[in-house]
């Protein structure tokens, strides 16, 4: 493989690096290679690194198992033309061994290392994600059958806005449970930070709503005016406008107001001509004032909602201590607060790992991001690498937040954000088309008229 200048600054490592670039640009390709290197000893780091010191971190068990082999087959071509030979064959030996694993892989194995450091049965066993969304599940319909039979406030207001479950796009009480508690578990914000966010959004929403009643007025005596002009197509919707706004309240939280402001929009089709920066104002005014009045009508539900989640995550938390069994969530939270709370452990694993690296960063969650911290510490190297195109974050904008975040800190401590340019794949789409193109021109086919 070529390489180009960039991950020739990769494999120099002579910083922490994140580096940023799309599918297909070689981005695990350049983190197997600098896994090699360190192995050889051929970067900044001045010597040769031991299997045991490296931890490489990817998302899926697919991807672990596919970067092991990639590992596993550049040792060997290494072995193959190495004249030490014994230094490789160690290094090959110890690779079934490595640290290149998932997060909760690596949590699993640094747990039950040190079971009584973390407070848990060593032989703890571990709900797989089919089997953690059954038990989920149950604890969710047994807090809401509880809620049912107590008929709370909480569940009456809820079941009025939301059908119990989903279909077609509307979800459900129960899904937006499960979303919720996703959130939660991620590490993306606690309930107390939640039900603050949603104040916060409260606030911000009725300052809002302020602003544009405020703008509204003005905007409607300019309709009056351009009402007193000659007759024309769109004054006849609009002529009801003046009216309708003097009837309407406008009151942020009352239930009648987004009708009214429907009701106003309603009125403003049709082609204005020259007044369209009116007409285009109006809109805008009314479509902010619906939002926010949706928005504020909509929080007693949200505190509701979150309220309901943390019954469900008390109960999902006592069916599990009731069989024993931790999940996947479970290992990376009590790993993490092992890590915060013994530091002669923490020192001791960033003793015997010099360099993390971690695989499709964009789909790391906070927790996870908080736990690459703390097993980097100022004395290791960092390599990172992802596509934040591509995150699968269920949380809108944290999945960019997440991933600009760890550059601005890498960056901050004097470590290389970079940027990859080339695209293997799109190379490789080419490759194929020509390929195919000259095999039709070859057979005499018309690769045109295809
Ligand atoms: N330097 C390189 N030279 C040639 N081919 C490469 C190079 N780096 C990656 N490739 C090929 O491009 C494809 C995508 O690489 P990969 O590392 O999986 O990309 P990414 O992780 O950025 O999605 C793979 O088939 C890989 O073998
Ligand atoms: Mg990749």
């Amino acid at each position: 493989m070529e390489w180009s200048e960039v991950k020739q600054q990769v494999f120099a490592f002579e910083s922490d690096i994140v580096v940023s670039a799309g599918a297909g640009s070689g981005k695990t390709a350049a983190l197997v290679e600098l896994y090699l290197r360190l192995l050889a000893g051929e970067t900044s780091l001045g010597r040769a690194l031991e299997v045991e010191e490296i931890v490489a971190i990817t998302f899926t068990e697919k991807a672990a198992l596919e970067m092991k082999e990639r590992v596993r087959s550049g040792v060997r071509e290494r072995l193959a033309t190495a004249t030490d030979k014994s230094f490789w064959d160690i290094r090959r030996r110890a690779l079934p061994n490595a640290a290149i694993a998932t997060f909760h892989a690596f949590c699993s194995r640094i747990l039950r290392e040190n079971p009584a450091e973390a407070g848990i049965d060593p032989a703890f066993s571990l709900l797989d994600e089919a089997e953690a969304g059954a038990e989920l599940q149950e604890a969710m319909d047994e807090v809401i059958e509880g809620e049912l039979r107590s008929r709370s406030d909480e569940i009456r207001l809820l079941l009025e806005n939301f059908p119990l479950s989903g279909q077609g796009h509307g979800k459900g009480l129960r899904e937006h449970l499960i979303a919720l508690h996703r959130q939660l578990s991620a590490g993306v914000a606690g309930e107390a930070e939640l039900l603050r966010l949603a104040e916060e959004w409260r606030q911000k929403a009725l300052r809002r709503f302020a602003e544009e009643a405020g703008r509204l007025i003005g905007l409607i005596a300019e309709v009056r005016r351009i009402l007193t002009g000659k007759q024309l197509q769109f004054h006849e919707p609009l002529r009801v406008l003046p009216g309708l706004y003097a009837a309407s309240r406008l009151a942020p939280e009352s239930m009648e107001t987004p009708a009214e402001i429907t009701a106003m929009q309603s009125c403003i089709a049709g082609n204005w001509g020259k007044e369209k920066p009116g007409r285009d104002s109006l809109s805008d005014c009314l479509e902010n004032l619906e939002l926010c009045s949706r928005q504020i009508l909509n929080d007693p539900l949200t505190i509701a909602l979150i309220g309901l989640s943390g019954k469900v995550k008390t109960a999902y938390r006592i069916r599990k201590n009731e069989r024993g069994v931790l999940d996947f969530d479970d290992l990376q939270r009590i790993t993490r607060d092992m890590l915060v709370r013994d530091t002669d452990l923490l020192n001791a694993l960033r003793q015997r790992f010099s360099v993390v690296m971690v695989d499709e960063f964009q789909d790391t969650n906070p927790l996870q991001k908080e736990l690459t911290g703390l097993l980097a510490g100022p004395g290791q190297r960092l390599f990172i690498v992802g596509d934040p195109k591509q995150s699968i974050y269920l949380f809108r904008g944290a999945d960019v937040e997440v991933f600009s975040q760890a550059q601005r800190e890498v960056s901050g401590r004097g470590g290389l954000n970079l940027y990859f340019q080339e695209s293997f794949r799109s190379r490789q789409g080419i490759i194929d088309f020509v390929n195919r193109f000259f095999s039709m021109v070859m057979r005499g086919e018309n690769p045109i008229s295809k």
